[in-house]
């Protein structure tokens, strides 16, 4: 028997047939506190590919939360979109009894498909929820953004985004607000979604222009920023990218770890997602804490100096940003469990 994505802590399965709910809650490691992550919303092919959704991208929360020295274990949760609902709302508060349930130990947020209006709804339903006074994808842009400018600085020696082409893949909340981000740092970008229209309104927003979805992966661009799906560097794209740097927003990039090494062999530097898309959860912390903006913005920024201190320790053939991004994680969790 194949016990390989039986990993994390708890994974719970829920099922609500008066409101046609069904969804997953990952909770994948605690030991540095409860477990955040956002909640998805989107169709799933089947059960086994929503609950294995939900176990990645919660342990790519437990990477992130940790890296980022934040005291949040990870988890995620899907909600799997089956068709239009008849009451939204009510699938949202029926979701937040669930989350109730798990007694704190997961704390959503918004991701893809969700809003802060839902995870209020879940809120209403007695879960403790994050995201539901603030939208946390401006900071996560910001970060990203950090990010960018970092990796730039790595490959090319100085960190201006002037001439630099940034392809945004996913004009959503984060794609859309990096899009004005590095226009205004001086980029040239290139947007793609699959809704045209969403890509043509940002892409005429920032003068930029627009990629058509199937052709992302072989467009020429100095960076490639994946703001929409996961596994978007997979066996179908990996050899025919066309870019210098990877950094984006979207979680769990990699189809497997070991595209890590197959970009550096190509000669693309790579900044793992879940150190430069941060920002968001920094942000949820701020406001957990009780910190000011200032300190917000000193703390999203410094995931710049983060993606330098990866790309720094990362050396061909011996070691990528993957595994010292994840020597980052380690070393915040393994301090803490021996805190603990
Ligand atoms: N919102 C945050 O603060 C945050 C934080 C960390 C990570 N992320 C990750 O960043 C990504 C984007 O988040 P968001 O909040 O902007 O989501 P969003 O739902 O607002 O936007 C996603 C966009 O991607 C588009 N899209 C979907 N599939 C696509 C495809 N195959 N090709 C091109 N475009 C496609 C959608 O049409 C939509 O416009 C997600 O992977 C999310 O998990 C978001």
């Amino acid at each position: 028997m194949d016990f390989s994505f039986w990993t994390g802590e708890q994974v719970v399965v829920c099922h609500d047939r008066s409101v046609g709910l069904r969804a997953v809650i990952a909770i994948d490691d605690t030991t540095l506190g409860p477990a955040l992550g956002g909640v998805r919303y989107r169709p799933y092919a089947d059960a086994e590919a929503a609950i294995r959704e939900a176990q990645r991208l919660a342990s790519a929360m437990t990477r992130k939360n940790a890296a980022a020295g934040l005291p949040f274990g990870g988890g995620k949760a899907v909600i799997v979109d089956d068709g239009p609902v008849a009451d939204r709302a009510a699938l949202m508060k029926a979701f937040g009894a669930f989350v109730a349930r798990c007694a704190g130990a997961y704390l959503p947020g918004v991701d893809m498909g969700t809003t802060p209006a839902d995870l209020a709804l879940m809120g209403e339903a007695g879960a403790t929820v994050s995201c539901h006074e603030e939208d946390p994808s401006p900071w996560t842009a910001l970060g990203v953004s950090a990010a960018i400018h970092a990796a730039v600085r790595h490959v090319d020696g100085n960190g201006t985004l002037e001439g630099v082409s940034v392809l945004v893949q996913g004009a959503g909340h984060v794609g859309a607000s990096l899009a004005r981000l590095v226009a205004d740092s001086g980029a040239r970008v290139l947007v793609s979604d699959i809704d045209a229209d969403r890509a043509q309104r940002v892409a005429d927003e920032v003068a930029g222009s627009v990629v058509a979805p199937d052709a992302v992966s072989t467009t020429a661009c100095d960076v490639y920023a994946p703001c929409a799906i996961a596994r978007v560097v997979n066996e179908q794209s990996i050899d025919a990218l066309a870019c210098r740097i990877i950094a984006g927003a979207a979680n769990d990039t990699l189809a497997d770890a070991t595209y890590a090494g197959r970009l550096a062999d190509r000669g693309i530097t790579y900044v793992p997602d879940f150190v430069a898309n941060a920002g968001g959860v920094i942000h949820i912390h701020a406001l957990r804490a009780g910190s000011g903006q200032d300190w917000l913005r000193a703390e999203v920024l410094a995931i710049g100096e983060r993606v330098s201190l990866v790309l720094g320790a990362a050396e061909p053939g011996v070691k990528t940003p993957l595994d010292a991004a994840e020597d980052l994680a380690r070393a915040h969790l393994g301090r803490a469990a021996v805190a603990g």
